[in-house]
């Protein structure tokens, strides 16, 4: 590990200015991703408190930058810290579901010169425990990005059924103890806040798998987010849809924070590079699949050492790139 630069950097203080407290993850290897890119529009799908936004609209005056979040909190602070590049500027409160609509409301039928999806949650719905996402803070158990939504996370955990939880342990965090959490969760409802469910976590699972691993409901809580706010269904079909838009030469940059996350997308860049053949690499296409893109660089790139110590929270980022290339068949 590179201990050049180990000393932790506090998330910067929220200030008038930039209410959002968040460090942009790998903002130097997004930035470096996103050129060459042609000029126009570009969509940043989880603007957040406009972290990546503010420092690629600087790096970019030929760029304008479209930026949605289901989260309303995050769109007024990115309003606030981007509100200097004025017209350049086109922020949507919406989520991945409602994309094509409002690139088609924003742009017509112009197409994108690059895209951004910083997935999962920023630092400021970690921080404020009446978001209820801390597994350290006590809270209600609520989980919800887009408070409009009505399903919270108490509904999900006292309204499934044990192997529902179980399953949605299992799936979205690859949780070991699924069966044994699942079951100390039925058995204590109504689970209420956070502090009561990291407790029956806790408890639940065996004593020495509780010091491996990091907090013992780390894994339950990401399980949690992820089901509540229905989070992987959303992404497919949207970074289809995102690819499909951008013009010729275009770039397309996410950075992903789980396995589940990180497969999705690589299948997904996959899918757009192959155009979903699947003949004998030594033989002819037969299928006639049409490649729309090409991945830059094999497999993903991780945060550098000195950022995982600045910014612990970067630590399991992915970032993957694509290009956006003339259809072309495979000989
Ligand atoms: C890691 S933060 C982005 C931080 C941002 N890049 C910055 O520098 O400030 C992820 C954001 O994506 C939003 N988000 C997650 N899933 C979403 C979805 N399906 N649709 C829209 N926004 C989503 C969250 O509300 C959160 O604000």
């Amino acid at each position: 590990m590179d201990t050049s630069d180990a000393t932790p950097e506090p998330i910067p203080e929220a200030t008038p200015e930039n209410p959002f407290r968040h460090l942009p993850v790998m903002l130097d290897e997004v930035l470096a991703a996103l050129e060459p890119m042609p000029a126009g529009a570009f969509l940043d799908a989880t603007v957040g408190g406009g972290g990546h936004a503010a420092a690629l609209l600087d790096a970019r005056p030929d760029c304008r930058l479209i930026g949605i979040d289901r989260d309303a909190e995050a769109i007024e602070a990115a309003g606030h810290r981007l509100a200097a590049f004025g017209e350049r500027v086109h922020l949507v409160h919406a989520a991945f579901r409602d994309l094509s609509g409002v690139l088609a409301h924003v742009l017509g039928g112009d197409p994108l010169v690059g895209f951004l999806f910083d997935l999962g949650v920023s630092s400021p719905q970690l921080d404020r425990s009446e978001r209820g996402f801390s597994y350290r803070e006590p809270g209600p158990l609520d989980m919800r990005m887009d408070r409009r939504q009505t399903r919270t996370a108490a509904d999900l955990v006292n309204g499934s059924t044990e192997s529902e939880l179980a399953a949605i342990l299992r799936t979205h965090a690859d949780e070991r103890h699924a069966g044994r959490i699942a079951a100390a969760l039925v058995a204590a409802r109504p689970v209420t806040d956070t502090r009561q469910l990291a407790d029956l976590v806790r408890d639940a699972i065996p004593a020495p798998a509780r010091r491996r691993g990091g907090h013992p409901a780390k894994r339950t809580f990401q399980a949690l987010r992820i089901a509540v706010n229905d989070e992987l269904a959303q992404l497919p079909g949207t970074l289809d849809m995102a690819i499909e838009r951008l013009v010729t030469g275009g770039r397309g940059v996410v950075l992903a924070y789980h396995s589940g996350e990180d497969r999705i997308v690589k299948e997904r860049f996959d899918q757009a590079a192959t155009g979903g053949c699947t003949c004998p690499a030594r033989l002819p296409c037969g299928c006639g699949a049409v490649s729309t893109a090409r991945t830059l660089r094999r497999g993903a790139r991780l945060p550098s050492d000195a950022e995982q110590a600045r910014n612990p929270r970067a630590a399991s980022a992915r970032l993957r790139v694509l290009e956006r290339t003339n259809p072309e068949k495979r000989p």
